[in-house]
Formats: C-alpha cells, structure tokens, sequence
C-alpha cells in the first residue's frame, strides 16, 4: 500500500518500530486549571509545541487553526487574563467544539480575553496585517497517527494529497506571517510524519519571506528528533508522545 511504501523509504530500518509505536495509545498529559472546570487531555508533545510560542502576559495572540482548542488552552494560561487572544477556525462544526472547551476549561478571568472567530486564515495576511505580537500556525495536515488508525482515512491516503496539502500549508504560513507584527514570533506546526508538510515548507516560506528567520527550540522532550528548522516529536523515541513537528520563527 502507498502508505506503508512511501514512509518505509522515508525512515528506513526506523519505520518497523515507528509504525508500532504509532498504532499504541497516545500520551495525554491533563490540563486543568480550577476547581469545577473540565479537564482537557492534550498529548505532551502539542503542549510543548504551544508552549514554544513563549507567550508572556499582555500580548496580543492568533491561534490560527484552533479547534478543538488544546493549544488555546495553553496559551490562554501563559496570559493569564492579561492582552487577547483570538483562537480562530474555519469549521463551524470544530468551532462550536472549541468555544464548549474554552468556556468550560478556562477560569473566567482568562477567559476574557479570548475570542473566538471562523475566518478562513489565508485572510488575517491581507486583513490584519503586521496585528499579532504571536501567532500560533497548527496547521491542518495528514494526521498521519489518525489515517493509519482509520481504514476509510488509509485507504483514500496519497502522495497527492500530501502535496496538496502542504501547498495549502503554504499559504496558511505566508498569511500568518503577514499577520505577525515585526519582532513578533510564529510557530508553526503540524501532525505529519513527512517532511513535505514540515521543513520543506517552512524552507520554502523562509526564501519568499526574507524578514523571517528560524528561531532554534530549546529544552526539547527527551528524543525529539532536530531538523533542519525545528523538532520531531515521533512516539518511537518520545514514550509514545507525537507525532508533532514544530518550527519556531521569527520576523526582524
Ligand atoms: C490540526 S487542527 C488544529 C488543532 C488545534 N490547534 C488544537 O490544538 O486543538 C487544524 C484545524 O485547522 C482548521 N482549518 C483548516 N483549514 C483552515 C483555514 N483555511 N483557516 C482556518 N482554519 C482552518 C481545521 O478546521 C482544524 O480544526
């Protein structure tokens, strides 16, 4: 099958072990912040990715893909209820998702200062342009864990689709990075496996993009793989945590 040729010849001798590990069960850390309110379970490693936005108080803050909303969660408390936060996404279906776990997940003093909004993100480039100190780019991506644990999802998986999508990453990217303020810090990331959909696109932005330039991630989780622009967070090596790869840039 297409699926297990092209990752075979992506990792090698590596990808027996990866394929095991990506068929076991996710690592959730739990995300609770009060008495009374929700528990969100969120993999260690989209926590890490949301975390390298560095978010401090005050700042203004786009989560541009935001449903179902674990990484709002984590940098709505990095504001603390201080500066704004618009967790933004196109479904309307996810986002009636995300606004139930904002409303239900955060104190209401953080809560404030998060919007919720259903703009198409190829938007915020022209509309809001130069607005945001942060932004946080998860992009929509193959979720390669969740195609190899869904038949229908592997069955309709191609190299195709892979590409098609990592042009509609692309121009996510380049609207984003209109978006950020100068000296402001975007990170983007996905759930792929393929390093189409993560370093070549980051490469490919940072040729058209000159003001931008790559950020090196510190304290990565134990095993995280460096690439060329930022992390790989694969379930092998990182007890089960991951997929996720994140890249962290920022504008001059
Ligand atoms: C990987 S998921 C985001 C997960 C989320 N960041 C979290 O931590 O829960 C990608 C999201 O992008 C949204 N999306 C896809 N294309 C979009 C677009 N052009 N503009 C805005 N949102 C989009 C999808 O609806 C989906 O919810």
């Amino acid at each position: 099958m297409e699926f297990f040729d092209y990752f075979t010849n992506l990792f090698g001798e590596r990808w027996p072990v990866l394929l095991e590990s990506l068929k076991g069960e996710g690592r959730a850390t739990e995300l609770r912040f009060g008495e009374g309110l929700e528990p969100y379970y969120l993999d260690e490693a989209s926590v890490f990715a949301a975390r390298a936005l560095g978010v401090r108080p005050g700042d203004s803050v786009l989560d541009m893909c935001a449903a179902p909303g674990g990484k709002t969660l984590v940098i709505a408390s990095m504001l603390a209820g201080e500066g704004f936060l618009q967790s933004n996404d196109r479904s309307p279906d996810r986002r009636l998702r995300l606004s139930h776990v904002i409303e239900n997940s955060l104190p209401a003093d953080w809560r404030k200062v998060v919007t919720v909004s259903g703009y198409d993100g190829v938007k915020f480039g022209l509309h809001r342009k130069e607005s945001f100190d942060r932004i946080l780019l998860d992009a929509p991506c193959s979720s390669d864990r969740h195609v190899l644990n869904a038949p229908e999802h592997l069955k309709v998986w191609s190299v195709k689709r892979v590409k098609r999508l990592a042009v509609e990453q692309g121009g996510l990217l380049a609207s984003a990075i209109d978006a950020l303020k100068p000296g402001g810090t975007l990170v983007y990331g996905t759930c792929a496996l393929s390093p189409v959909e993560n370093d070549d696109v980051v490469k490919r932005i940072l040729k058209k993009r000159p003001a931008m330039r790559v950020e090196p991630l510190e304290s990565l989780p134990e095993g995280a793989d460096r690439t060329e622009c930022g992390v790989h967070i694969l379930p092998d090596r990182c007890n089960g945590c991951g997929p996720i790869y994140c890249a962290r840039l920022v504008k001059e």
